[in-house]
């Protein structure tokens, strides 16, 4: 079984939330993985060209091209992104949005598949795991759990944090508070957290070993998204 980890967030491994978080949960999963960043990747939203209707392979050629044969191989997916204007950051939506060469005429590549979405924000990760979840819907991909909370917004290092009038410190604090240590969130010094991240991983990895019927899936995840068109129409 193999899983393929994605962290959407551009901010430097060692800063950002999002990636310790898809770690965490890779880790966890006790199953062979790939944790690919899409920092300094270019990769453009789908442009609706079709190229992809009669065989489900995308004709846009970029960074997104190598990571399709990953996509493929993967039994599930851990994806992570940050909370930009309340919902997933533009890199992470590109690429989902590319996920649109599978779902064509016998395209079952995807589905069926496991999945488990990541969500930080500088205030709440939610809007992006509940967002990220309609992209599983739509490929009938299960999302068998959310892992979404705060970090440390760059806010807090960018250097104008104390005067700043709208950014996350004078959101949270007030403004002209004082930035200290104490305050920052990061996602390491929360136990709480690191929990769920744990648990989804290992929830993930059982439901994988244990054989998962793929085809019921599906089935399950294309009523889900009946009902889910049913009540926005
Ligand atoms: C362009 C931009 C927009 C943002 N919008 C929001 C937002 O609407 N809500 C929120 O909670 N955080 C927002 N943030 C803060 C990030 O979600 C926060 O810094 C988060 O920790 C990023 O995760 P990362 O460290 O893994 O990159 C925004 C950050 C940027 C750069």
């Amino acid at each position: 079984m193999r899983v393929l980890g994605i962290c959407g967030s551009h901010r430097d491994e060692s800063r950002s939330g999002v990636h310790q978080l898809v770690r965490t949960v890779l880790e966890n999963t006790g199953c062979d993985y790939d944790l690919v960043s899409l920092k300094g990747k270019r990769i453009l939203g789908c442009t609706a060209c079709l190229g992809c209707a009669h065989d489900n392979v995308c004709r846009v050629q970029d960074d997104m091209t190598p990571l399709r044969q990953l996509i493929v191989d993967a039994d599930a997916f851990v994806i992570g992104a940050p909370n930009y204007y309340s919902t997933l950051n533009a890199s992470t939506h590109a690429f989902l949005e590319r996920w649109y060469q599978f779902r064509h005429r016998e395209g079952d590549t995807l589905w069926g598949k496991l999945a488990v979405s990541v969500g930080v924000g500088g205030t709440s990760g939610r809007p992006v795991v509940d967002d990220m979840d309609k992209f599983f819907l739509y490929n009938f991909v299960e999302p068998v759990a959310k892992v979404d909370g705060q970090g440390a917004a760059s806010c807090f290092s960018c250097g104008y944090g104390e005067t700043c009038k709208v950014g996350i410190p004078a959101m949270l604090f007030g403004p002209g508070a004082r930035i200290t240590e104490d305050m920052i969130p990061n996602v390491g010094k929360q136990p709480a957290l690191l929990g769920t991240a744990v648990a989804a991983g290992k929830q993930l990895g059982e439901r994988l070993r244990n054989g998962h019927d793929r085809q019921a899936v599906a089935q399950a995840m294309q009523a889900r998204l009946m009902a889910m068109f049913m009540e926005s129409v």
